[in-house]
This record gives C-alpha cells, structure tokens and sequence, in this order.
C-alpha cells in the first residue's frame, strides 16, 4: 500500500503571514480520560483533529462511552454506562497516552488491563511510577501474559512521593485518587500546565483537588461516587506545536504571527530566542517572531520539567542551533534515547558533537542540504519538517504518521507562511 510522504523544498526565503496553533495533544487526551470519572454529558472544544485523539475516542467507544456532536474539533461523550476494563491491545499499543485511562478505569471499575503502553520511542519509559502509586492505594498487580492488570475492589487514599516527575504518572495518580475512599497527598507532582488545568476541569464538576500546578497535590476522594456533568472541556493550546513554528520562523528568517498560543507557557523557549537575537513580541494569546536569520549561540539548552525548558522542544531547537554563529550545547535530561535523530542532522550537514547519550555540541552556522530521512517520533518528526524547510535542495520525509499523531494538517498549515511542503503518495 502507498503511504503518504511529504515533499519539502528548502529555501532561504523568508516566511510570512499567520499561523494558528491548535488544542494540545498533551492536554486533550487527558481531558478525554477524565471522561470515565463522569456520568454526565461533557463538552469537548478546541480538539486537534490529530490521530492520537481519533484512537484515544476509539478506546473510550470500545468502554461503551457514547460521542454525539462530533465535528471536526468539538465532540460530546458520555460515560455513564461503561463496561469492561481492558484497553484493547492494538489501540492502547500505539498511543503511550492510553495508560492515562488507566487511573480513572481502574478507580471506577475496580479493574484496568493493559498492555505495555505504546507511543513514541523514547529510550525505556518505564511504569514503575504507576506501579508504585496504585500499589500504594491498594491495586494489587498481576501479569496476564505481556498485559498488566491492576485491581482493587476500592481504592483508597495514600501519601505519595514520586521519586522523580513524572506528567502522566501525576495525572493518574490524580485521576485515581478522585474516585477513591480517604484523601491523597502527591508529593515531587509535575507543574506542566496541563496538570492544573485537568484539576481545574474535575473541581468544575465536583472534585476536591488542591494545590494542582504545585509540587504538593490533595485530593480528597469521593469514595467511588462519580463526578457530575454536565462539563465543559476546553483544549489548552498547544504550547509544542507554538515553539516549534518559533523556532522555524527563526532558523529560516521572516515575520511570522502565531496566534490562539499562550506565551506565558513557552517563557523559556522565547527567553532563549530573544538571546539568540531573535525578535518576539508575546501578547496575550499571540508571538509575533521577527528573525533576519543572523542568530547567536546560547551556552547551554537544558530540557527540565515545566517551567523549564520542554524536552518536547529539544529537537526543533537544535535544529534551530544549526543556524547559530558558534557552539551551543544541548542536554536533554528527561529522556535517553531522545538525540536519535542527531545522525540524519549531520547527514544534512549539521556539525553536530554527540559528547555522551545526554549532550551535543552543536556548531554553527552549518548550511543543511536536503535528504531523504523518516521520521522518528513526533517531536523529532517536526524537526525535520523544520531542518528540511531551511535546508538547500529538496527533502523526502517518510513515516509521517508519526507527525499526525501530534499535528494537525501541518502541512496546510505550514503553507501559509510559505513553506513548500506537499503530501503525497510514495
Ligand atoms: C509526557 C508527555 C510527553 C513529554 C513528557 C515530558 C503526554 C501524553 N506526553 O510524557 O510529550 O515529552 O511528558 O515532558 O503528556 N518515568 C519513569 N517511570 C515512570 C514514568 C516515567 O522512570 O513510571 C520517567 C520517564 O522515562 C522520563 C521521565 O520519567 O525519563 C519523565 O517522563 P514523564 O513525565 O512520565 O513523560 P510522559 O508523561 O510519558
């Protein structure tokens, strides 16, 4: 069967125009999960109209969750009548998000199998954190084949420290703890955005979460009473997919306005482009990005927990270093595994150092010529949207799958400014 490419020729031009950012993949498939803890209608508005998304409501159908009012990017569910807890396999393999059904299945239906959960290849992404959280509130854990199945006829309430900050790893133990008997304390919890904003969606409909969007979370439980909707879930926008096109903008050099983003998600990001010269004025829910191209180096990007530099972002940002006057160093400390790709930059033509399975050294300014690549996972992926839209000469990118999973139409999108990047069948 053909699968579709895309065909990206790279120019010095500079880019222009208007680009808008969509819902957050990161955001909405936990909205989608938060589901399973209601038994009313719940809105859905600002949906990415992204893969990851059309599987994610594929495994809340095959639980009986109805949808009604699907439209491109709104959508209703219902969750009032859910049978079984087993996440089918050859969904749940694809998407690494689907362990976040986990904790509200598990706190609802007494019961969660699933297999090892899939998504990108991102060194080993254990589950040892969940493990750890639900053992503590009473999941007993077994093997069933290559499936993991956790039970327990009530949850109840634990204090628990993560050892290390974990986004879905909080958000399940959240998730979990809202339907259970007593009152949990997570502490070492993750800061990203998305966090206070699931807090916030299940306070509205009748949880007790407090302290989301800090270290120390409280959620007083329910003891297995289900939340009320109605509900109203509204996407946060995609923070990711704002700083990647910021980042584009500055590699190849122009005026671009990314609008409906929220800047004060991305304060790292655009600090480390204003020090790299790059002009950007931020507005409420707009970045204006101004580069002539002529870029500095920057000591040292190192990818934290929010509000630190995203891991999400390493990729294009290196990239982006390509095009700097000297060395810059990039450490990504989240994920091994995740400076992959570094060998097809330096295959453009990047001077990339690899110091150790954690830090580059990237050298600048390198002029990248265009290739034939595949595309890694879905941060990468764009990345070398990115590398191949400043490179010289035309590019082939194959396994853009990878790239719809996180990102909508990108191509269409990424036209309008004035890269030219087509779909087609290879
Ligand atoms: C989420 C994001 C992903 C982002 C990542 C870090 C979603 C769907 N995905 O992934 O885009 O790159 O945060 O910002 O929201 N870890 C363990 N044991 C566990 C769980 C995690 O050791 O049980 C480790 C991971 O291997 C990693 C670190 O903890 O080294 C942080 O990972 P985590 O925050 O859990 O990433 P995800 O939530 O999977």
């Amino acid at each position: 069967m053909a699968k579709a490419v895309f065909h990206i020729s790279g120019s010095t031009k500079p880019l222009r125009g208007t680009i808008e950012v969509r819902g957050a993949k990161n955001d909405i498939l936990k909205g989608l999960a938060a589901v399973l803890l209601t038994r009313g209608d719940i809105a859905y508005t600002n949906m990415p109209d992204i893969e990851d998304v059309r599987r994610t409501l594929e495994l809340l159908k095959s639980l009986g969750v109805q949808m009604t009012d699907r439209t491109t990017r709104v959508c209703t569910l219902n969750a009032s009548h859910i049978k079984g807890h087993i996440l089918r396999r050859d969904i749940a393999e694809q998407i690494r998000a689907s362990i976040v059904l986990a904790g509200p299945l598990l706190a609802r239906q007494g019961k969660v199998r699933f297999p090892f959960p899939g998504g990108c290849v991102l060194g080993k992404r254990p589950i040892d954190l969940f493990v750890h959280g639900w053992s503590a509130m009473g999941a007993r854990m077994r093997l069933v084949g290559d499936e993991y199945e956790f039970s327990a006829s009530r949850l109840h309430g634990a204090d628990i420290t993560f050892y290390k900050v974990s986004v879905t790893g909080t958000e399940a133990m959240m998730f979990s703890a809202v339907l259970a008997h007593g009152t949990t304390v997570l502490r070492n919890a993750a800061l990203e955005p998305e966090i206070p904003h699931l807090a916030d969606f299940l306070n509205s409909l009748g949880a007790r979460i407090h302290g989301a969007g800090t270290p120390t979370i409280t959620i007083e439980g329910t003891d297995g009473k289900l939340l009320e909707g109605p509900g109203q879930f509204a996407t946060l926008p995609d923070r990711i997919e704002a700083g990647s096109f910021a980042a584009l903008v500055a590699a190849r050099g122009g005026k671009v306005k990314i609008t409906s983003c929220n800047p004060e998600h991305l304060a790292v990001p655009i600090e480390i482009l204003r020090e790299m010269g790059v002009r950007v004025t931020a507005g409420k829910d707009f970045m204006l990005i101004e580069s002539k191209g002529k870029l500095k180096p920057i000591d040292m990007i190192k990818t934290r927990e929010y509000p630190g530099f995203p891991t999400d972002l390493q990729a294009p940002f290196t990239v982006l270093l390509t095009r700097a006057r000297g060395a810059s160093l990039v450490f990504e400390t989240i994920f091994e595994g995740r400076l992959a790709y570094i060998d097809d930059l330096n295959r453009m033509g990047a001077a990339i150092t690899i110091c150790d399975p954690h830090r580059v050294l990237v050298n600048g300014p390198t002029e990248l010529r265009g290739r034939h690549m595949e595309s890694p996972d879905i941060r990468a992926g764009l990345a070398f949207v990115i590398a191949a839209a400043i490179a010289k000469g035309p590019s082939v990118l194959e396994g853009i799958y990878k790239i719809d999973r996180g990102y909508e139409k990108i191509e269409m999108r990424l036209r309008r400014i004035g890269v030219a990047i087509e779909r087609k069948k290879s």
